[in-house]
């Protein structure tokens, strides 16, 4: 973000009270923030109540040896039974869980809780028949249908921590996760529906089980959803139907209350470095982070409320706010399987309109998508339903924000911006609806129980109308509890830079306005946010070099109007790569876009790359990206005096003016 901007950002005075009605009603109250802060304990300890333990917890928190907590030691809990079996015991077995949109269109299906319950038991009957014990780690590799819901609370059910990797991601990034939590099992589909296309997914485990096996770890079984019908490869020894192994199972299992600790799911994402960073989230704390927070920001009310989250369960968003903390609340929610503009650009508020959806969550790329589309598509349907809207993934602008808020909110709805991450579990940063006012583009404060702060270099808190780092004060209950299979890298990635204090580093830059409400900036690290996705700088070089014709390349996020950020690439071939003339033509351009895409995913492509003769470093030999991010955003090259060689900077701008 430019100084620009943000000084744009800090003169927005726009404000919006929370309505009346939503305030009267409001599920939290001004009061908890100081109850919380008087007693951060008590206040957890009163939210673990409205989950169904085993064994009750005899210490809410064991923080004698951080950086590694726990949470409600000695509970025991079962995280499927919370989002399930207590709903059907309570009698609501009837209601609703998932009303779930396929995207052809009219493929549609309504799941109970009573349904749920026994796909759940035969998935997790399945799983144990498979050979999956506690403890062992299962990849998930599927589209957004009701099995995928199923196999990660079956999962969950038996002890089995899953991984699940989003669908768009490549063969090579499965084998790598799957390599790194060493799953023996991985559950997938033929393929999926996208932009009113099967795209199959089975071809890409095929390859992965390979790459995994060449890595040292032997995938055991693959367990296939048929949901597209499309031609797959078969593997005898390996491979099994969903159906003909879930479906015969019985709908009895009883759910063995875990320790309070014990692995929920890993969940990988990008990093500085070039491999993804293995989140560790744990079962009792992320329960009681992710089902209050559900319940306070959105200010749920259970009987009532259609929620609708339009994640991806490949990201913690679908984990946490699709799967967890709605089901463990018993709401009843929309899931939708593919792109907002299939088969038409009205697609998801047909959808809010047929399930007279309350309660809407997104991000703001797909805000500022809509925009671009216009007024009219949304105008076309009766939005009447919806009471609250969220936003969640990078900074939202104002004029995002109003536009969702006047248009698909009647200028109405409260606007919750909800800043976390991946690594926190839970929203940890947001207005609440009946509390804070609105401000637009500002995530507000704090929310009750949690610590945060913004700080300079040393770890002191910045005053008000300055900015600095964001940092998170305590602990809290859905913290991730390491990386998988990395202590160390946990401790020196989030810990180290103010161990002094005890701080955790977000990795994101803050600004505190003259009320001291907190406007986020985005990352101060080598990472990316496109579309509300994370992606490593270094991970995309990466990938570039490994490509024989590259020699050198350097990543950088540069602004884009849609998506935030867009990827833009800097690489120096090899000499053997130019012509005679030393032209490169626009077909190797495309071949290491498509590169990347193969290597990590097409989510990673490159929007733009250009070829340079030099790429601007350092004395130390450090890549200016800075200065490069200049150059992808049309400035002019700011401060040079630490390059290594002051003239690279003419050089790659006479190569580029000069059209390569
Ligand atoms: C990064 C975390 C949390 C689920 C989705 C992304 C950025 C997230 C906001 C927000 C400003 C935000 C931060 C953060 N971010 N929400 N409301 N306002 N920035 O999860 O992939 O782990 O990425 O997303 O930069 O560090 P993630």
């Amino acid at each position: 973000m430019t100084d620009q901007t943000l000084s744009n950002l800090l003169h927005e005075e726009r404000r919006f009270e929370p309505p009346a009605e939503l305030a009267a009603n409001a599920n939290v109250k001004e009061e908890a923030y100081d109850r919380a802060a008087s007693d951060r304990e008590a206040f957890w300890a009163e939210q673990a109540e409205r989950l169904d333990w085993g064994q009750k917890w005899d210490r809410v928190l064991d923080w004698d040896d951080p950086p590694f907590a726990k949470w409600f030691v000695g509970g025991t809990i079962n995280a499927a039974y919370n989002c399930v079996d207590r709903h059907v015991e309570a009698g609501r077995g009837d209601k609703v869980a998932l009303h779930w949109v396929g995207e052809p269109e009219g493929d549609t299906r309504d799941i109970t809780y009573a349904q749920l319950q026994d796909d759940v038991c035969r998935a997790a009957n399945a799983l144990l028949e498979l050979g999956v014990s506690k403890g062992d780690r299962v990849a998930i590799y599927l589209p957004m249908i009701p099995e995928t819901v199923v196999a990660m609370l079956a999962c969950a059910r038996i002890g089995a921590p899953h991984t699940v990797v989003f669908g768009g991601f490549s063969a090579d990034a499965l084998a790598n996760r799957v390599a790194d939590c060493e799953a023996r099992v991985i559950i997938t589909a033929d393929g999926g529906y996208r932009r009113g296309a099967p795209s199959a997914l089975k071809p890409a485990v095929d390859e992965a089980v390979g790459k995994a096996a060449s890595q040292g770890q032997r995938v055991e079984k693959v367990l296939v959803v048929r949901r597209t019908g499309q031609e797959v490869a078969w593997d005898d020894t390996r491979d099994v139907w969903w159906h003909d192994v879930v479906d015969g199972q019985s709908a009895e299992h009883t759910a063995e209350p875990h320790d309070s600790e014990h692995p929920l799911y890993v969940m990988y994402t990008s990093g500085t470095t070039g491999k993804p960073k293995g989140i560790l989230h744990t079962t009792g704390g992320y329960l009681v982070g992710t089902s209050y927070t559900h319940w306070s920001v959105f200010d749920l009310k259970p009987e009532t409320d259609v929620y609708w989250c339009t994640a991806d369960v490949g990201w913690v968003t679908g984990h946490s706010y699709m799967v967890y903390g709605p089901l463990a609340n018993g709401v009843t929610q929309v899931v939708y399987e593919g792109t907002p503009d299939s088969p038409h650009k009205g697609r998801w508020w047909e959808i809010i309109e047929k399930y007279g959806v309350t309660i809407f969550y997104t991000a703001p790329t797909a805000i500022r998508t809509f925009m671009k589309w216009g007024s009219d598509i949304p105008a076309k349907f009766d939005l009447s339903s919806v009471r609250l809207l969220g936003s969640v993934g990078e900074p939202i602008n104002p004029e995002a924000y109003i536009w969702y808020r006047e248009t698909i909110g009647a200028s109405q709805a409260p606007v919750v911006d909800t800043w976390w991450q991946t690594e926190t579990g839970q929203i940890m940063i947001s207005p609440l609806p009946g509390v804070t006012h609105g401000k637009p583009g500002s995530a507000m404060k704090a929310l009750p129980g949690v610590g945060a702060d913004v700080v300079d270099d040393d770890g002191n808190a910045v005053p008000n109308g300055s900015g600095g780092y964001l940092v998170l004060t305590e602990p809290w209950p859905a913290m991730l509890r390491t990386l998988w299979g990395d202590d160390q890298r946990f401790r020196d990635t989030y810990w180290a830079r103010y161990q002094a204090k005890g701080f955790y580093f977000a990795g994101d830059g803050a600004k505190k306005d003259e009320d001291g409400d907190l406007w986020m900036l985005g990352r101060v690290d080598d990472v990316m946010n496109v579309s509300g996705h994370r992606l490593s700088t270094t991970e995309i070089e990466s990938a570039l070099v490994s490509h024989p014709r590259v020699a050198e390349a350097a990543v950088v996020g540069a602004a884009d109007e849609t998506t935030g950020q867009a990827v833009c690439a800097f690489v120096i071939l090899r000499e053997s790569a130019t012509d005679d003339t030393g032209a490169v033509s626009e077909d190797l351009v495309q071949e290491l876009r498509n590169h990347v895409a193969k290597e990590i995913g097409a989510i990673a492509k490159p929007r733009q790359i250009m070829i340079v003769p030099e790429l601007p470093k350092t004395r130390s030999g450090k890549i200016m990206r800075r200065l490069l991010k200049d150059v992808a955003e049309h400035r002019d090259v700011g401060d040079v005096t630490t390059l290594a060689d002051s003239t690279v900077m003419d050089l790659i701008s006479n190569r580029l003016t000069s059209g390569q």
